[in-house]
């Protein structure tokens, strides 16, 4: 079996426009929370697993004055995204790898910094470094935002997940993995006959899952997931941070 951080190397994960974390979102929680967040048409915005761009990169286009910076611990992802930026002609958005928790490259001050499907699916220090580069990087009037997986909502998720990744335990090769893990998740969803409430959720999440596009496999069956214990999407930020947090749906 590969090693889980160069699963995303094997199987391209599909990034995409991800408008719960858009800046203008934040801005507008932001203000709505009484804060005072940066204009967003000359702002600085840093995306941690940003992946090939998927989402930095619209940002980009639609905010021409802004610097969009993006990193990602996978090289073949910041290939793929540096060609579609210059296909674009874009030149204000920068992708570099940077594996974390080896921080030390993230320079600099961001008026926005997005973090989104990255948490729940790495190991702790690299959970410490994502909440300590928002510390250490965010401006006076800087917002972040970092998605992860709550309960009670993930446990059919986690229970799926789990069956899945104990059935492909033994397949080395990506594509058998994946192949593998589609195929249990169909037949299960099938072949389910109870029809209570948490039958229900199970079959869904089968569903969701068999549906994915294979890059999305990297989540499913490889990374071992982390589910915060938590009925919200807050987090406390490490001690003496001085980051305050404020819980928001994704
Ligand atoms: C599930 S993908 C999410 C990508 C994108 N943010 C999205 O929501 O579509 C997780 C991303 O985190 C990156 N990643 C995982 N571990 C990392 C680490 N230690 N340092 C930096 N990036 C990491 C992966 O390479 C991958 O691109």
């Amino acid at each position: 079996m590969p090693p889980e951080s160069g699963a995303y190397e094997i199987v391209p994960y599909p990034t995409r426009a991800q408008s719960p974390i858009h800046p203008d979102r934040l801005a507008a929680l932001g203000l709505l929370y009484g804060l005072d967040p940066c204009p967003l048409d000359r702002c600085r915005i840093l995306e941690i697993g940003c992946g090939d761009g998927g989402n930095l990169i619209p940002i980009a286009a639609v905010l021409p004055e802004s610097r969009c910076e993006g990193i990602d611990a996978s090289s073949t992802a910041i290939r793929r995204g540096r060609e579609y930026a210059e296909r674009c002609g874009l030149r204000n958005v920068a992708l570099r790898c940077v594996q974390l928790p080896d921080a030390a490259a993230v320079t600099g001050e961001f008026d926005y910094i997005l973090c989104h499907g990255v948490f729940s699916w790495v190991p702790e220090p690299v959970r410490e470094a994502i909440l300590r580069i928002c510390c250490a990087h965010l401006a006076p009037k800087g917002l972040a935002v970092v998605s992860y997986n709550a309960l009670p909502g993930g446990h059919a998720r986690r229970a799926v997940r789990e069956m899945l990744r104990w059935h492909v335990r033994e397949v080395a090769a990506a594509a058998e993995r994946i192949t593998e893990a589609r195929a249990l998740a169909q037949l299960v969803e099938e072949r389910m006959v109870e029809q209570g409430a948490s039958a229900r959720a199970l079959r869904e999440e089968l569903a969701v899952a068999r549906h994915k596009e294979d890059g999305h496999f990297t989540t499913t069956i490889w990374p071992r997931p982390t589910i915060r214990s938590t009925c919200t999407n807050s987090w406390c930020a490490p001690a003496g941070t001085g980051c305050a947090t404020w819980p928001t749906r994704t």
